[in-house]
């Protein structure tokens, strides 16, 4: 069985290190694996009145994407010490309109990276804490801190070094593994 992983990718930057760990990730995964980056940089600040009549077009296309995937994987930045607005807000629109969230129940995992040493820790546990609410059953090992991401990654996007290389390779067939325990 082939499983269908949308990548959030919590940076809208255009140079986003988180970016450039995504699509590593993406190549590195078992064949079991088609992963694709779903973006998120159009979709409106979640307020519950846009619902009535006809929602942004950006959030059906959104919950579109993500309904028929088997899982999903978080690649995030940290910011001020959490999870970036942005990343957030594509939870909020997936997890409404009431009763119809998108996540209910797909299995998940989270990759936090940071230039810094710290590894972008809040942001990967505040997340964690919202997906506890979101029902997404989410893989506890390996963790993913990724510190001094920077110099992770070579000048081609590559990952720079055999031994960070060979954890990412390893936390994908892991997740591929939790994906197959746990998607319905
Ligand atoms: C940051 N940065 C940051 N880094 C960190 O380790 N902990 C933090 O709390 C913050 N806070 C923060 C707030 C804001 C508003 C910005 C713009 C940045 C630095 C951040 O890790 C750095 O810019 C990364 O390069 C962001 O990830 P991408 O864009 O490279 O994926």
């Amino acid at each position: 069985t082939t499983f269908n992983v949308a990548i959030l990718v919590g940076s809208l930057r255009k140079g986003s290190f988180s970016r450039q760990i995504a699509r590593a990730l993406a190549d590195l995964a078992p064949a079991t694996l088609k992963a694709e980056i779903v973006e998120i940089a159009d979709l409106p600040l979640y307020n519950p009145d846009l619902e009535e009549g006809t929602p942004p077009a950006a959030w059906t296309t959104f919950r579109d994407r993500i309904r028929p995937a088997d899982a999903v994987l978080f690649v995030t930045p940290e910011y001020n010490r959490s999870v970036p607005a942005a990343l957030k807000n594509a939870l909020d629109v997936g997890s409404r309109p009431y009763g119809q969230s998108v996540w209910a129940g797909k299995p998940g995992a989270v990759v936090s990276c940071s230039p810094g040493g710290l590894s972008a820790f809040g942001a990967n546990h505040h997340l964690r804490q919202s997906l506890v609410f979101l029902d997404v059953p989410t893989l506890q090992q390996p963790e993913a801190y990724l510190g001094h991401v920077d110099k992770m990654l070579d000048a081609d996007g590559g990952i720079a070094n055999a031994d960070s290389e060979k954890f990412l390779s390893g936390f994908m067939l892991k997740f591929a593994g939790w994906i197959d325990r746990n998607h319905s």
